[in-house]
């Protein structure tokens, strides 16, 4: 969908302007540029700031209306905290966001924003774009009243004092937030709307950056004895698709790195069919797979210099004639046998397959998948982080990070050959669910049994993806969690520079 924001630089002297946004420091009045558009107004910046009960913290604000001697309808002074706090990149993030969130409610359409602190470096101000643009983002495609706001667009200037630089790094961090929205974009379409082979299509879209996009269909995977995927589609009218998505930006020697991604279009629950009560969501249960096809934009649109391959298993858990049943027993590409206790487990299904064969394709230098995996995940953490499992801790502590930098946290989960006993089974090599007593965990541990020597990280993003509480940066339903941080990832480690 065309973002309705535009935002552009421009040099410290501000033009005409409808809002015209000036940030102050707390307990400090005015500073540089904005300094000269305040003394224009000839009022006592103490006395207005006392009587808005204004000191300059993150978050506060006050404006003046139709000031003198400035060219613009509002003057909106914002407090950007103390000298040297929330200099972190998801600091100015959260400030881009924070900003969009008051021009929005003012319903401004047109803004100038003067960023000459010291503190406004390329790479922050890239930020701050970024946090409007997230921010900024919502899902209406189907409403044909559009928010006012929205529909009205929204067009921002940022006065920096290096143009050039803030323009390269803003159009690089772009692409970042770019591939974030493809993913909320993805994640929000309806089920009736996007199918399998419709997100199949759209990640063929990726063809046009350069991404060389395979699929393989029933019969292929058929032949491959993918029969633990197969058995999750096997109910649905709409057929399955693995997408294998490959952006070669590095050496051809380098090893590629691999992003796996669930990708159930709608999980129903099966035959184990779910309760009615919010089942809707469920078509956000291909979450995992839209963040591995948006990091992929990502990489293709910013050039990154890395080999990357991004695998998504597309199907629809459906109850019907010839749906699986709880008491099958399927034999996964890896040969392992699955007895199937509860068909509304089936993202582990799917990613059984989709791992054994990106490791035994592909030979990765890691492995990281994503999925909304369980509701358990929830239960454990909430909606501030998402569930991390690894068999390696240096990818563990490189992925911990990453979250820490992008705000896309994550906390690291146990794994153990004791989580084995709750998911042995009677009759096959295992059972596809352990029932509640750590569900993430022996979901997780089940994944574990498809992954060899690999260094591998799963991350249960079902409490982070969907249903997100609003942040400064999204006020949407899906939230396109774990692009950035995978971006980051790959950037601060993987990337020849
Ligand atoms: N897709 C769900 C998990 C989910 C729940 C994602 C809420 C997003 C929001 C998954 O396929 C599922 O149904 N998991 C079951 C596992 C159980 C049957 C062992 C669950 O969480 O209840
Ligand atoms: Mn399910
Ligand atoms: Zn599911």
């Amino acid at each position: 969908m065309p973002s309705r924001i535009e935002i552009k630089t421009a040099a410290l002297t501000p033009k005409a302007t409808g809002t015209l946004v000036i940030y102050v420091t707390e307990g400090a009045g005015p500073t540089g540029a904005g300094a000269a558009v305040w003394q224009a107004t000839g009022l006592d910046f103490k006395t207005l700031a006392a009587a808005a009960g204004f000191k300059g913290k993150q978050g506060n604000a006050f404006e003046v209306l139709a000031p003198q001697g400035v060219s613009a309808d509002r003057l909106l002074v914002l407090g950007s905290g103390k000298a040297g706090e929330g200099t972190s990149l998801a600091a100015w993030t959260d400030r881009g966001g924070s900003l969009a969130g008051k021009l929005m409610g003012a319903k401004a359409t047109k803004a100038g924003v003067l960023l000459d602190e010291e503190a406004a470096t390329p790479d922050r101000v890239a930020e701050l774009a970024a946090g409007l643009k997230l921010r900024h983002y919502r899902f209406d495609q189907y409403k044909a009243k559009k928010e006012d706001n929205g529909d009205a667009g929204l067009t921002v200037t940022l006065h920096v004092a290096d143009r050039a630089a803030t323009d390269k790094a803003i159009a690089d961090r772009d692409a970042t937030a770019s591939g974030t929205i493809l993913a909320r974009d993805l994640i929000h379409q309806p089920p009736n709307v996007l199918g399998t082979l419709e997100f199949a299509a759209e990640a063929e879209k990726l063809t046009a950056l350069g991404v060389e996009v395979e699929q393989l269909d029933e019969k292929a995977m058929r032949k491959l004895g993918m029969n633990s995927l197969l058995g999750v589609a096997q109910g649905s009218a709409r057929p399955p698709r693995l997408v294998i998505m490959r952006w070669n930006g590095g050496k051809s020697k380098d090893t590629p790195l691999a992003f796996v991604g669930k990708g159930v279009v709608f999980d129903s629950g099966g035959i184990s069919i779910k309760p009615g009560l919010g089942m809707e969501d469920m078509k956000g249960d291909m979450g995992g797979a839209a963040a591995v096809t948006g990091l992929m934009h990502v990489l293709a649109t910013r050039k990154a210099k890395v080999n990357a391959i991004g695998v998504i298993g597309l199907v629809e858990n459906m109850p019907s004639g010839t749906a699986m049943r709880p008491g099958d027993i399927l034999t996964a590409m890896s040969g392992t046998t699955i007895e199937i206790v509860n068909t509304d487990a089936e993202g582990r299904l799917v990613l059984a397959d989709a791992l054994w064969y990106t490791q035994d394709r592909f030979k990765p230098r890691f492995m990281i998948n994503l999925a909304t995996l369980t509701g358990a995940i929830g239960v454990a953490l909430g909606n501030d982080h998402a569930g991390l499992f690894s068999n390696d801790d240096d990818l563990a502590s490189k992925l911990t990070a990453s979250g820490l930098a992008t705000g896309e946290k994550l906390w690291r989960m146990p794994l153990g050959p004791a989580y084995d006993k709750l998911i042995e089974s009677r009759f096959a090599d295992i059972k596809n669910s352990g029932g509640r007593p750590a569900g993430s965990i022996t979901a997780a541990q089940f994944l574990k049994r498809f992954v060899n020597d690999v260094p591998w990280a799963h991350l249960d993003i079902a409490a982070v993806a969907l249903a997100s509480p609003t942040t400064e940066t999204n006020q949407s339903w899906a939230s396109g969690f774990g692009v950035a941080l995978l971006d980051r990832l790959v950037r601060d480690y993987f990337e020849a520079k």
